[in-house]
């Protein structure tokens, strides 16, 4: 019954969306639809209470859209609430899907004109559903609305939202149980397929079995209509037998490509939560090596040991048969399946230590590899070449060896139990036949011929087996070596836990001491200052004395610091990790550019960048000129390594990449040492404007470029030596003064620098 939607049955209110209108009067939503700005902030509030129920706080400021006007995509909604570690999903559903729908977690329609509406629950008896609109408290109860009414304004469209599912899953070590158990998430598959292989060794036990009263009837008592109804029944079961298999190996193939995807993924995932410190500490081309070891496993799994199980079902059912047959024989079968499978065992343990040794050689062959390719321009101007070629010979070498030595040793068990093998596929034979020249009674001609062509199919699976434990040694390795890079601490579980408050950018570090580790001195001791917002901070001090590591506590790369780091007044290891480095805008002396045009590069992929966005940028990077003098502008292609640019300009685009989302805090460390005067003085002169509304930290060698800072931190060997503005820096602490004087001896101490001393100094 379609419920008077204006006067819905929850007695204690009456009133329905905001705005009193409620359902009865028009659309379900604000009934401002003419002011485009009303209806977008109805859409991300009814976004930002879905992800509220799943107990976090969207910033709406973290929500990038075009225009403040224009319509927020689904897509864009659903980027904004998976980048705060929720499952969201845009779909489409239908009223019978909503009436269905029960308490769960709000659904957010997404209405027709732009606006939104929280889907909280279903009544299938009464044929309405309950809806909340997003401006209203939350203490306000919802409106029952009914299928025209919704009809109205909803065409289907619909923003699911879920805690992130699996997460669990994704946190659990790296194991070859925790791959069983991706496996067994295919239940639907896994079940279909041993369906049809219990089918086809059905199928597979017929012909034998009729060869076997071919023989016995037709060609013994001549009888031909027997004969025509085999061949009937021949002819169906190689039609059955031949869609089956086709089937079988669809649903092999469908189930091979959903695991390897969801373990790429995964592997992804992994990879990149690891803390930067692991990649410090491990060369490139080893964890891309061990890394890619999970190939190895994904093809045992789906292929080697998906066959040999489903075998093992052919088996649980041709067993008895045989047994049925002859009772004698079957014993001689499984008796030497047995001693295939001892002999095999046998030499487990000296193969698994061999198996490990070639892995280690090969992902130390594989190092060199990468790294040589990596590393290849200081190989080339150095000529390393031969160094590198000599290398390369030795590991090639050494993994050559162990192969031979693994591949001899396997080759024993191989050797040992062929024998055995063949006495089961054609010594049976001989046995039968003895048994039926003495005259057993339990054999005739016919049976033994069954027997023959069903025992191969028995002692196969048992074999390989066997050798699937061999195998499985190997894989055994591999989940190892992947479990090794995969299984290390991540630096954040769940990119949804902490806070994720809007900064001002006043920064403080108070007693901040840190060890790197594996190291015995400490980087930064007892480290007490305070930057306020929007204020620029310049950070000298000889090499090594700590000022980049300053930077990187701040990002957070690394944690284990001891004291506080605050900003506005917010500990924080307290904030969301993605949040925070999301707040930075960071750039390096020495910054890599993605393959793609200037424009990509510049927008890393950010939602919700336009090309403006990409020319103010650079305008402000300084970088404008050079980019509008590109063969194709801002579409030029950037190569890998960046070759086409010079140091400069690779520089100035990455200033650009660091600026365009317009971070709170901008963190240049020796940005501008690799750059000739001419590029420094501009990217210099665009510091001030880069600094406005922003909190600035500039480390640099150059003292001439921070003479401008508000404050100008001096460190040495990780202390804080002086803090102030260059002026009182340079009457005050003489360690500065030192500094300053070395770069610019022929200016005064109190005087400006020109571009000339910077063109005169060379500092590393
Ligand atoms: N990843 C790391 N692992 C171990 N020790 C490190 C690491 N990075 C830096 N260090 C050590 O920490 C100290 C401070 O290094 P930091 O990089 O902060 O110096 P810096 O002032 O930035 O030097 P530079 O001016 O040369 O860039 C140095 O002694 C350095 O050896
Ligand atoms: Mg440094």
């Amino acid at each position: 019954m379609a419920e008077q939607s204006g006067d819905p049955t929850s007695p204690d209110h009456p009133d329905g969306l905001a705005g009193g209108g409620g359902l009865a009067t028009g659309p379900i939503g604000p009934e401002t639809v003419g002011d485009d700005t009303d209806v977008v902030e109805t859409r991300l509030r009814a976004v930002i209470a879905a992800a509220r129920h799943h107990g976090i706080d969207l910033d709406r400021h973290d929500f990038r859209q075009a225009a403040a006007d224009t319509v927020p995509a689904p897509a864009a909604l659903v980027e904004w609430l998976r980048n705060a570690g929720l499952w969201a999903k845009a779909t489409r559903l239908r009223w019978r899907d909503l009436v269905k729908f029960t308490n769960a977690a709000p659904v957010v329609l997404l209405f027709r004109d732009g606006s939104a509406g929280l889907l909280i629950q279903g009544e299938a008896k009464r044929d309405i559903v309950w809806i909340k609109d997003p401006r209203a408290a939350a203490a306000d109860p919802p409106v029952a609305v009914d299928r025209l009414r919704l009809e109205q304004v909803w065409g289907g469209e619909v923003l699911l939202v879920r805690r992130a599912r699996g997460a669990e899953q994704e946190d659990s070590p790296f194991t070859l149980g925790w791959l069983m158990r991706l496996v067994l998430t295919e239940r639907p598959i896994l079940r279909n397929l041993g369906f049809s292989s219990v089918a086809l060794s059905f199928l597979s036990i017929v012909p034998p079995l009729l060869v076997m009263v071919v023989i016995n009837q037709v060609v013994v008592h001549r009888n031909m209509s027997t004969l025509t109804m085999i061949t009937m029944i021949l002819l169906i079961a190689v039609v059955f037998e031949t869609l089956l298999s086709f089937a079988r190996r669809e649903l092999v193939l469908v189930l091979s490509a959903r695991i390897d995807t969801v373990l790429n993924l995964h592997v992804f995932n992994r990879l990149l939560a690891l803390p930067l410190d692991f990649f410090e500490r491990n060369q490139a081309g080893k964890t891309t090596y061990e890394v890619s070891q999970i190939m190895y496993i994904r093809e045992f799994i789906t292929g080697r040991m998906m066959t040999t199980l489903l075998d093992l079902v052919t088996l649980l059912i041709m067993v008895p048969v045989l047994f049925m047959i002859s009772a004698t024989l079957t014993w001689f079968v499984i008796a030497g399946s047995v001693v295939v499978a001892l002999v095999i065992a046998a030499f487990l343990p000296a193969l698994r230590v061999l198996t490990g040794k070639v892995i280690q050689a090969e992902s130390a062959k594989g190092s060199v590899m990468v790294e040589t390719v990596y590393g290849i321009r200081t190989v080339k101007s150095l000529a390393l070449e031969q160094s590198r070629k000599d290398l390369w010979d030795e590991r090639v070498a050494d993994a050559a060896t162990l192969r031979l030595k693994s591949g001899r040793l396997a080759r024993w068990p191989m050797a040992i139990s062929l024998p055995v093998e063949r006495f089961i596929e054609r010594g049976i034979l001989l046995i039968g036949a003895y048994m039926i020249l003495t005259g057993a009674s339990e054999v005739d001609v016919g049976a033994l011929i069954a027997f023959m062509l069903l025992g191969a199919r028995v002692a196969q699976p048992l074999i390989s087996m066997a050798h699937l434990a061999e195998e499985f040694e190997q894989v055994n390795a591999s989940v190892a070596i992947v479990g090794n890079v995969l299984n290390q601490p991540p630096e954040t579980r769940g990119a949804d836990r902490g806070l994720r408050p809007r900064f001002e950018g006043a920064i403080s570090f108070s007693d901040v001491t840190f060890t790197y580790p594996l190291s015995r001195q400490p980087a930064l001791e007892d480290l007490t200052f305070e930057v306020p917002a929007g204020s620029t901070l310049g950070v000298v001090g000889r090499s090594g004395s700590g000022k980049s590591t300053v930077t990187r506590l701040l990002q957070a790369i690394n944690r284990d610091y001891t004291g506080f780091i605050k900003i506005d007044g917010v500990d924080l290891r307290e904030i969301n990790l993605t949040h925070l480095r999301r707040s930075f805008g960071v750039v390096l002396q020495d910054n890599f550019l993605f393959r793609g045009s200037v424009r990509d590069n510049i927008i890393a992929n950010r939602p919700g960048l336009t090309l403006d966005d990409v020319v103010r940028a650079s305008r402000m990077a300084g970088a404008e000129e050079f980019i509008e003098r590109l063969p194709q502008g801002y579409d030029t292609w950037i190569e890998e390594g960046s070759p086409n640019l010079s140091g400069g300009q690779k520089q100035r685009l990455a200033i650009a990449r660091a600026i365009i989302s317009d971070p709170r805090i901008l963190i240049l460390d020796e940005a501008t040492s690799a750059l000739d005067p001419e590029s420094e003085a501009l990217v210099n002169a665009n510091l001030a404007r880069l600094a406005k509304g922003r909190t600035m930290i500039v480390v640099s060698h150059r003292l001439s470029s921070l003479v401008d800072c508000d404050a100008i931190l001096v460190l040495d060997r990780g202390k804080v030596v002086d803090l102030g503005p260059h002026k009182a820096l340079v009457e005050r602490s003489s360690i500065y003064r030192q500094l300053w004087l070395q770069q610019n001896r022929h200016l005064d101490p109190q005087g400006r620098s020109a571009p000339g001393p910077i063109l005169a100094q060379g500092d590393d």
